[in-house]
């Protein structure tokens, strides 16, 4: 491993972002011990001033998240290590200053200059990246002659459409190189996300299945049980397909769909996720259904006559020989009735079924990404008992009850440290994205002019009922007399 000074600089220092994901999951590394006090420096920008511990109570309340198994002595401690500069995001001064604030610290207690790997994490809106990008590249570079990095992670959005995302590219790209630049998609660093490819290419169960023969529909579903709740500003601009099914949920498209990548080098799977995104056809009209919830426009940032759906179900066909005549169901949905995600392959009815008079469920197989992780595969047996019935039952795996005591770790925790290491796998890379907003961008300028209107949805519903219908239509069969039950921890 790489020793001698880190310093990890968090631009936009107590803003949302910075707040709630970045510094907790920065602090949850520290408690693991990936962060040695001796060799880390933590430095939060930001535009207005305030003192080093004016930026540390802010930020304070946050670091233990949904966790509470850290003592307080490590949050002061982890809070030691946080230091602040202030400055504006286009000037000289506040870059060449944080510049002499972190070189100050890369020289060790002997006075010998050591490497110096510095990581930026903007977690600032997009509007600002080039501006940002250009002073760092200009002012905060490692020049150390013993070696380091310097690197910038950025978040979506990227762009609004395919000529502003290229635009965005563009600018990054002339002031840093591909390998310097990690595009984060928090879906990525999810513990049932990062098991695709351990499940779909490890398992001979699913190897000879998992295509268009077998196959029948596949859904990737995001369910949130609430509102806009004071983003709406933000979201009011992007709609639920650019803030969830664009990024979120066509990564994990491309993680389901995918062909074998020759290793798992970062550059295989990449290879393989544009590949497979090149092979999605222009979405039909007619398999779109959007929808916005009532009461959205309520909200004061939203303007009234708002047309930005806050659900969309889009059905994605990949022209290939695997998955030809397989519909891709996309599903995303703000204040509906339930919150989860999860991926479900539906396995094609049994062929000269003998069971015809008690005709059950089809095999699927569920991934559950969150919450309660787990994955289970629907299937039909004998009922238990005297009687020659059959039910539909499932093989379960819940990590509650089969991983008990492990923590799972937090997306944000697993990708910052990607990024320490210098591993891009689970980093979108710019053909990558060019080629999401491909897929997207004809849809949602149709959108945008005003030539498709959302359906109205009730709150806490399931969303529009054409949204169902459209499922079916595309194949999909809902199970009906079964529910799946979180097995209780023994
Ligand atoms: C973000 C979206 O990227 O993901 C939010 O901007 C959404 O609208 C969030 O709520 C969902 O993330 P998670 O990890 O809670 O599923």
């Amino acid at each position: 491993a790489e020793t001698g000074c880190l310093s990890i600089i968090v631009l936009g220092a107590s803003g949302d972002l910075a707040k709630k994901k970045t510094f907790p999951a920065l602090f949850h590394l520290y408690c693991q011990g990936f962060l040695p006090p001796n060799e880390v420096h933590i430095f939060g920008y930001k535009r207005t001033k305030i003192s080093d511990d004016e930026l540390r109570n802010r930020i304070r309340g946050y670091l233990l998240g949904e966790r509470s198994s850290s003592p307080s002595e490590d949050v002061s401690e982890f809070l030691k290590l946080v230091k602040y500069v202030s400055g504006s995001y286009d000037s000289a001064e506040g870059f060449q200053l944080l510049d002499k604030e972190i070189a100050m610290h890369e020289i060790s207690k002997s006075s010998q200059e050591v490497s110096s790997r510095r990581l930026f994490y903007l977690a600032l809106p997009p509007s600002v990246y080039p501006s940002v990008c250009r002073m760092i590249r200009k002012y905060c570079m490692n020049e150390s002659d013993l070696g380091g990095w310097t690197r910038v992670v950025v978040e979506k959005p990227f762009g609004k459409d395919l000529d502003s995302a290229e635009l965005l590219s563009s600018q990054i790209g002339e002031l840093f190189d591909e390998p310097q630049i990690y595009r984060i998609d928090h879906y990525l660093g999810k513990e049932l996300v990062q098991n695709l490819l351990v499940l779909r290419f490890a398992n001979r169960f699913f190897l000879p299945l998992w295509n268009r023969d077998n196959i029948d529909n596949v859904q990737i579903v995001f369910r949130e049980d609430f509102g806009t709740e004071g983003r709406g500003g933000y979201f009011d601009e992007y709609g639920i397909i650019r803030d969830i099914i664009q990024n979120h949920l066509l990564q994990v498209f491309c993680l389901v769909a995918m062909e074998k990548p020759v290793s798992l080098k970062p550059e295989h799977i990449r290879d393989e996720k544009v590949k497979v995104l090149q092979s999605v056809l222009p979405i039909k009209d007619e398999e779109v259904v959007l929808g916005q919830y009532e009461g959205y426009r309520d909200d004061p940032t939203v303007p009234d006559y708002s047309n930005t759906p806050t659900f969309a179900t889009v059905i994605l066909r990949i022209h290939n020989e695997r998955w030809e005549g397989v519909p891709f169901i996309l599903k995303a949905g703000k204040a509906l009735n339930s919150r989860k995600a999860e991926i479900r392959v539906q396995f094609k009815d049994v062929p000269g079924d003998i069971f015809k008079c008690e005709k059950q469920g089809r095999n699927e197989f569920v991934i559950r990404l969150q919450p309660s992780e787990a994955m289970y595969m629907k299937l039909t047996v004998k009922q238990p008992g005297l009687e020659m019935s059959t039910v539909q039952s499932e093989l379960d795996l819940s990590y509650k009850q089969r991983y008990q005591g492990v923590t799972i770790p937090e997306a944000y925790e697993r990708l910052i440290l990607d990024t320490i290491r210098g591993d891009q796998q689970h980093f979108v890379r710019r053909d990558e994205l060019k080629a999401a907003w491909e897929i997207f961008t004809p849809l949602l300028h149709r959108i945008d002019n005003g030539e498709m209107k959302p359906t109205p949805y009730q709150q806490g519903s399931r969303g529009p009922t054409e949204a169902d219908e459209l499922s079916a239509k595309a194949s999909y069969v809902q199970t009906h007399g079964y529910i799946w039950a979180l097995p209780p921890y023994r």
